[in-house]
């Protein structure tokens, strides 16, 4: 068995304990400006090799300068071997991606936005293992998205009607809400990852009903860092309560991430976070 962690860059992944995996999932948290995009270009090759990757999906909320994701750093993502990217809270927040969101399928944010906004929140590529469904849900909890992603899941997953192997992206504060959203889903998707805090929670599991879990797969970023950002600048906000303004960080830049397994029926057979040093 691969160790967790940063073992796993000892040697080559073996998937499967006991059953033979039919589907490998590559998940990459949050992916934090030119650090994280930069490292996730480079490595991505050796570790869909490593991995014995089929797909792979990471949520690139904050891959322009922290906040948002603009087209150009999106398509070198995609044409780096990401095959989904999902978003999150702060996806409005470059102008430029709001057309693009409307012409890049791969690229989707919260299915819980408003229908009028751009985009969309589901999407379904084929993979040499199959086609691959993924949803993108916001949390309501702190973060107040259109609806509640509790009343419209449903409505996303029937886009996906026939899609046996589908992965959910709950982008949300709540460790609560997150853990929820796992029971409501079990058994009805592959697995329900979190993303938005950017600090990997030890959680990670395969539910009763076969849904691969964990409340959140940490950061694609520099740790030398507050959750990303510039840690002198964040202290100095805490402590004088004054606006300032962030900037990425750069230093100690690591990938985190999971492995999730499928099996014939789309149920998750295994999940495991790894984590790549840049
Ligand atoms: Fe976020």
């Amino acid at each position: 068995m691969a160790a967790l962690g940063g073992g796993v860059s000892a040697g080559r992944w073996r998937p499967g304990w006991g059953k033979l995996p039919i589907m490998i999932i590559l998940f990459f948290a949050d992916v934090v400006g030119k650090p994280g995009r930069d490292a996730l270009i480079g490595k991505l090759p050796a570790l869909r090799d490593r991995y014995s990757a089929d797909a792979v999906v990471a949520n690139g909320e904050n891959a322009t300068d922290g906040k948002g994701i603009r087209p150009a750093h999106a398509e070198a993502l995609l044409s780096a071997g990401v095959d989904v990217i999902t978003t999150g809270n702060h996806i409005w927040k470059q102008r430029d991606t709001y057309r693009y969101l409307d012409e890049q399928p791969r690229v989707i944010r919260p299915f819980n936005f408003l229908d009028s906004n751009p985009g969309r929140g589901v999407t379904v590529v084929d993979t040499r293992a199959g086609r691959l469904g993924v949803v993108n849900l916001s949390g309501h909890l702190y973060l107040y998205p259109a609806r509640s992603p509790f009343e419209v899941v449903g409505q996303a997953l029937e886009q996906l009607h026939g899609v046996r192997n589908v992965l959910v992206d709950l982008h949300a504060e709540a460790t609560s809400e997150k853990v929820a959203m796992g029971w409501y889903l079990d058994g009805q998707v592959s697995a329900v990852v979190g993303t938005h805090t950017h600090v990997r929670t030890g959680d990670a599991h395969v539910l009763p009903g076969g849904t691969a879990y964990i409340t959140d797969v940490g950061m694609c970023g520099p740790r030398d860092s507050v959750i990303g950002v510039k840690k002198e600048l964040v202290l100095e906000r805490f402590v004088t309560q004054l606006p300032v303004r962030f900037e990425v960080a750069d230093g100690d830049v690591w990938l985190e991430g999971v492995v999730v397994e499928l099996g014939e029926d789309g149920r998750a057979l295994r999940i495991e976070p790894f984590e790549e040093p840049a």
